[in-house]
């Protein structure tokens, strides 16, 4: 696997599959950063669905200063897992991912701050069904774009995360395509304009 560095000196991979890098090439930590964690807040004890874990930097960064996080991560290969190991990250956020590194042999690990994260290894369109209902305070919405990966962001599947999530709960994601928004919107999400970073148009927010 071939790391990429992105415009903030963090590292993203290039998906030969789906010809797309992880992150923005403006900078993947910045992303994880102002894209999820800061647009959405996160509060100590908060239950976190980061759906399409990958390298994990949007729960990575969600534990720097917080405690008694609970996040589930939902990824469908071990490979990126894998890449966590090795993954050279800004000193900004060292701590938090050396607490992380061996997800890959050990699925669940809790960091010295009470932050749990859990991995369930497999698609997430059918993993997504063994979560709990009225559960979550935030999910981490980060699949490939919609062009690439439509079956990701269908009305079925934000019908389904609106029920695992509780009311009042937030999803992050980067995209702003109308199409997703009708999607979010169908199965009941309130939508508005998340920031905007890296690019012209804004990231979304949703509000169930
Ligand atoms: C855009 S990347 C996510 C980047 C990630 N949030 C990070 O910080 O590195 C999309 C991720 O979704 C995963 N993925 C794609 N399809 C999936 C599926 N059906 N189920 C679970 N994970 C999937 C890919 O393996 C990849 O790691």
């Amino acid at each position: 696997m071939q790391f990429i560095k992105t415009q903030d000196g963090s590292y993203t991979v290039f998906n030969q599959k789906y010809q797309e890098h992880y992150h923005t090439i403006s900078g993947a930590l910045e992303e994880a950063f102002e894209k999820h964690v800061n647009a959405v807040g996160v509060e100590n004890g908060f239950h976190i669905l980061d759906f399409c874990f990958g390298l994990g930097y949007n729960s990575i960064a969600a534990t720097r200063g917080h405690k008694n996080l609970k996040i589930i991560g939902l990824e469908n290969d071990i490979k990126i897992i894998e890449a966590i190991k090795n993954l050279s990250v800004p000193t900004e956020i060292e701590n938090e991912f050396a607490a992380f590194r061996n997800l890959a042999e050990n699925p669940e690990i809790t960091d010295p701050h009470n932050n749990t994260i859990k991995l369930i290894i497999g698609n997430a369109l059918q993993t997504v069904y063994s979560l709990p209902k009225d559960h979550f305070d935030r999910v981490f919405f980060d699949p490939f774009s919609p062009g690439k990966q439509p079956e990701m962001w269908s009305r079925k599947v934000f019908q389904k995360l609106y029920n695992v999530i509780k009311p009042g709960a937030k999803l992050s994601t980067y995209s702003c395509a109308k199409s997703v928004r009708q999607n979010m919107i169908a199965a009941g999400f309130k939508v508005m304009d998340g920031p905007i970073v890296g690019r012209k148009s804004p990231a979304t927010i949703a509000v169930k």
